[in-house]
């Protein structure tokens, strides 16, 4: 293992540096917080889903533009947020700007077919190499509606997931998130914990949470799941996980999980709600080389536009050809979204876009990595296409137990708080990781790894340093 010198951080120094940038963002933010007293009197907590809820005050956005957003005080930020990863277009692409003007003079709703549905379809089927595609207006209706369609096709009614994975807030999947260490279980035998409240126990328990990165244990839960007569219909997981900051699949692990889900029969469902689109063009399942039996989609599909889809192959989407599984909704294929993702797909995610984002990623991952070495820090930087985070943690993250036992929540507080200080818009949260745009520029990460070295310094100034085994990876 390699040496590396590590530096041994004070707390009170991070808690010192914490109140600071507190303080420091409460009074750049005055009109965000009279919007929150108003939008309080309106809304429940003030916020239009409880993901936007931040304290002592959320803060307000008043327009975007290419990379860069403008929160209601008139602080200009480069934005690595990204609506949690679905602008990978950028804001106001004019391709996307132009289709949906052009789309809104037509008609915006008909809930009939158009043909800007049949092209998407086509496009997607290219990309992912699924032959059949249906649509949604959400990730969580698409992960929905793909469950159903397996349970249909192995007519099963247990379901597989990993443990920490979000997959959206219907019941069936808003299970063993975000739960403390201690409740989590044995890891042969994790716990169907509820997460919030509203959630019939009866559906958390046919909901079999299991670990990242470790096939094995998926085998010896699945193979006692069917000695019990609850074979799964389907494991539903993201090849990337992408809520614990990004944790990548191990070499072989997905190919792995392919062999033994084919092997039993079970239906393969990958989410790419968050990697579709963002980390190759055809997502994860192009960039890994393993092809699910269904892909749900949703996020960056819409250009900004509510949108969603699952593609699957013949066999498994044939209960939703043959209408034994009513997959509807009264805006699926709405035309607006539907041109937003055509213009997004032919004209805007092409292959140089990619190429783009790559070349990008590999600057602030290296940027951030250099400062860490640099300054000693405990962490490492990861990421894949246009998403990408720091990890602070001594150790590798792989599964949700690693994480719980590594992430050091105080640095990743105060780095959220450095960036909010200094123009650069993060998702609020522990568990999220920055997504990129066609329209970012090297100069825009640049930046980020720029305020990321200025907390570093400040953190570090006047403190021992000494050496420890190994890195992060
Ligand atoms: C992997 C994954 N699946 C599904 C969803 C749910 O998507 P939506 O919020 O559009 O319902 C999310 C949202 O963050 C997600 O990250």
């Amino acid at each position: 293992m390699a040496t590396r010198t590590t530096t041994s951080l004070d707390r009170t120094r991070i808690e010192e540096l914490t109140l600071r940038e507190q303080d420091r963002l409460d009074e750049r933010t005055p009109q965000s917080r009279a919007t929150y007293e108003r939008a309080r009197q309106a809304l429940a907590g003030g916020v239009a889903s409880s993901y936007q809820l931040r304290d002592p005050w959320p803060i307000y956005l008043s327009h975007g533009k290419g990379s860069r957003v403008w929160d209601v005080d008139g602080n200009e930020m480069v934005d690595f947020h990204n609506g949690f990863g679905s602008m990978v277009q950028g804001h106001g692409h004019p391709a996307i700007t132009r289709a949906v003007q052009e789309r809104v003079e037509l008609g915006t709703h008909f809930a009939a077919p158009t043909e800007d549905a049949i092209v998407v379809a086509e496009e997607l089927q290219r990309r992912w190499g699924l032959p059949k595609w249906r649509y949604v207006n959400s990730g969580s209706e698409a992960t929905m509606d793909a469950i159903r369609v397996a349970r249909a096709f192995t007519g099963r009614d247990t379901i597989v997931k990993i443990f920490g994975s979000y997959h959206g807030h219907h019941d069936a999947v808003m299970i063993s998130i975000g739960v403390p260490y201690a409740k989590i279980g044995d890891r042969e035998e994790y716990a169907s914990l509820r997460y919030g409240e509203g959630i019939p126990e009866a559906v958390a328990e046919m909901t079999i949470p299991v670990p990242f990165n470790d096939v094995g244990a998926m085998r010896r839960r699945i193979e006692r799941l069917a000695e019990a007569g609850r074979l799964p219909a389907c494991v539903i997981m993201e090849a990337a996980m992408m809520n614990l900051g990004v944790v990548l699949p191990e070499p072989g692990y997905l190919e792995a999980v392919r062999e033994l889900t084919r092997e039993l029969g079970i239906v393969l469902i990958f989410d790419e709600v968050k990697t579709g689109l963002t980390i190759a063009a055809g997502g994860a399942t192009e960039r890994f080389g393993v092809t699910p039996d269904i892909v749900t989609l949703a996020k960056s599909l819409g250009g900004g536009l509510p949108s969603g889809a699952i593609g699957g192959t013949e066999e498994v989407l044939e209960p939703v050809a043959s209408g034994r599984v009513y997959q509807v909704g009264t805006y699926n294929g709405n035309p607006l979204s539907m041109a937003a993702a055509r213009a997004s797909l032919e004209e805007v995610l092409t292959p140089d876009a990619y190429a783009h984002l790559d070349a990008l990623n590999d600057r602030i991952l290296a940027g951030c990595e250099s400062v860490i070495e640099r300054y000693g820090l405990s962490g490492y930087s990861v990421g894949v296409g246009a998403k990408g985070c720091v990890t602070f943690s001594p150790a590798k993250v792989v599964d949700y137990e690693t994480f719980l036992q590594n992430q050091d929540e105080g640095l990743t507080d105060l780095a959220w708080l450095y960036a909010m200080n200094r123009g650069i818009f993060m998702t609020p949260g522990r568990e999220e990781e920055w997504t990129l745009s066609v329209a970012h520029t090297g100069e825009d990460c640049d930046l980020f790894v720029s305020v990321f070295e200025e907390m570093a310094d400040d953190l570090t100034s006047s403190v021992e340093r000494r050496p420890r085994a190994g890195g992060g990876r």
